[in-house]
C-alpha cells in the first residue's frame, strides 16, 4: 500500500466512524467486564511486524470497544460532543508533533498560543494578564495554588518548605478534589485546605469563608489562597465571587477562579453575569475541552499579572534550552 492509500484508508475509518456514531446508528457503548473484553481481543504483542491490514483491523475493533464520548446520549463525564475543526485541529497538532519549549521549535504554535491567553485573558477582564496551557483543569488549579504560595514566599523556589510558615487554603465543600490533590504536592497538607460549607444550590456561604480564615489566622496559619468554583463537579453551582473577592482583597489572599467545568460560560451573554468579579481574581482555569466541545486536553490557566508564571514557576539551570536571545519572551516553556 502507498502512503496515501494508507492515510486514505485511515481517513474512511475515522469518518465511518465518526458518522456512525453522530447519527445515533451505534449505541454508546459496547460494554464487557474486563475479563469478557480480554478474552475477545488478544493483546499480547506479537513477535513479528505486521502490516496495515493489521493495524486497520486492530483500529477496528480499537473503535468498536470504546465509548463513544461524542454521541449525543453520552453524559458520564463533563466533555462530549463533536467539534469538526477542533478534531482537524488535533490531527495537524499530531501530525506537526512539535512541543512549546521554545519559539525556535514551535514558532506559529507559540504565537497561536499567546494570542489566544491574550484574548482569553481580555474576556476574563485581565487587561494585562498571561497565562499557558495545560495539562488539565486539575493542573491548572495546582500551578495557580503554586504561583500564590511562591508569591508570597519568593524563597521557597530556592530553600524548599523547610521551617516555612503554616499555609491555609480555602475552597467550598463542593470544590473539586484537585485541590486537596495540589496541597499535597505543594507540602501544604490537606489539614491545611478548609472547606467551607455551601448553601442548597451548592454555592459557598460567604459568612463561613470569613469565619474560617479568622480561625486559621487564630491557629497562627497564613491564609494565601482561595478558590472559588465557576461550575462546580455536581451541581454546576457558581460561587459568589464578587464577594469573595471583596473577602480577599480585605485580607491580601490569592483569590483563584476554578472554571474547569463552567468557563466557557463566560462566553454567554445570558449567563455571563455568573462571572461578576472574576477581574477581581488573580488566576483562572478554564478548560475548552468540557464544555466547547474541544477534543481532550484543552486546558488553561490564565494569571492577572502577566509576568507571574514566569516569576513563581521558572528554574534556574535551564540554559542548555533557553539561549539568551531576542525571542525570550516567546520561549513559553519557561513559564509552565
Ligand atoms: C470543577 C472542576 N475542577 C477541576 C476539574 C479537573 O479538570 P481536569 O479533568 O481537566 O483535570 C474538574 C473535572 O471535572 C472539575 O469539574
Amino acid at each position: 500500500m502507498t502512503r496515501k492509500e494508507i492515510l486514505g484508508k485511515t481517513f474512511e475509518l475515522i469518518n465511518d466512524y465518526q458518522s456512525s456514531v453522530a447519527s445515533g446508528e451505534k449505541s454508546v457503548i459496547n460494554y464487557h467486564q474486563p475479563h469478557q473484553l480480554k478474552d475477545k481481543i488478544d493483546l499480547k504483542l506479537p513477535s513479528k511486524a505486521g502490516n496495515y491490514d493489521n493495524l486497520f483491523s486492530d483500529i477496528e475493533k480499537y473503535m468498536k470497544h470504546s465509548v463513544h464520548t461524542s454521541h449525543k446520549q453520552f453524559l458520564n463525564q463533563l466533555y462530549s460532543g463533536e467539534n469538526l475543526p477542533a478534531l482537524i485541529g488535533e490531527f495537524i497538532t499530531a501530525l506537526t508533533n512539535t512541543s512549546m519549549y521554545t519559539y525556535e521549535v514551535a514558532p506559529l504554535a507559540t504565537l497561536i498560543e499567546k494570542e489566544l491567553i491574550n484574548k482569553m485573558c481580555r474576556i476574563a477582564g485581565f487587561t494585562d494578564g498571561g497565562g499557558t496551557f495545560t495539562t488539565g483543569g486539575s493542573n491548572a488549579n495546582m500551578l495557580a495554588m503554586m504561583s500564590a504560595r511562591n508569591k508570597l514566599l519568593p524563597d521557597i523556589k530556592k530553600n524548599g518548605l523547610m521551617g516555612a510558615q503554616t499555609l491555609a487554603v480555602f475552597v467550598s465543600d463542593q470544590s473539586h478534589y484537585s485541590f486537596d490533590t495540589a496541597a499535597n504536592i505543594l507540602g501544604i497538607g490537606s489539614d491545611h485546605v478548609y472547606k467551607i460549607k455551601s448553601d442548597s444550590h451548592g454555592r459557598m456561604l460567604i459568612e463561613d469563608l470569613v469565619k474560617a480564615i479568622e480561625t486559621s489566622l487564630i491557629k497562627g496559619e497564613t491564609p494565601f489562597f482561595i478558590a472559588a468554583t465557576a461550575g462546580t463537579t455536581l451541581l454546576g453551582a457558581f460561587d459568589p465571587l464578587d464577594e469573595i473577592a471583596e473577602i480577599a482583597q480585605n485580607y491580601k489572599i490569592w483569590m483563584h477562579v476554578d472554571g474547569s467545568f463552567g468557563g466557557s460560560i463566560i462566553l454567554s451573554t445570558k449567563y455571563k453575569y455568573l462571572f461578576n468579579g472574576i477581574e477581581r481574581a488573580d488566576s483562572f482555569t478554564w478548560n475548552p475541552h468540557k464544555l466547547m466541545n474541544v477534543p481532550l486536553i484543552a486546558s488553561v490557566l490564565l494569571v492577572k499579572e502577566k509576568d507571574r508564571l514566569l516569576k513563581n514557576l521558572t528554574n534556574l539551570d535551564t540554559d542548555y534550552i533557553y539561549h539568551d536571545n531576542d525571542v525570550q519572551e516567546y520561549n513559553l516553556g519557561k513559564q509552565s
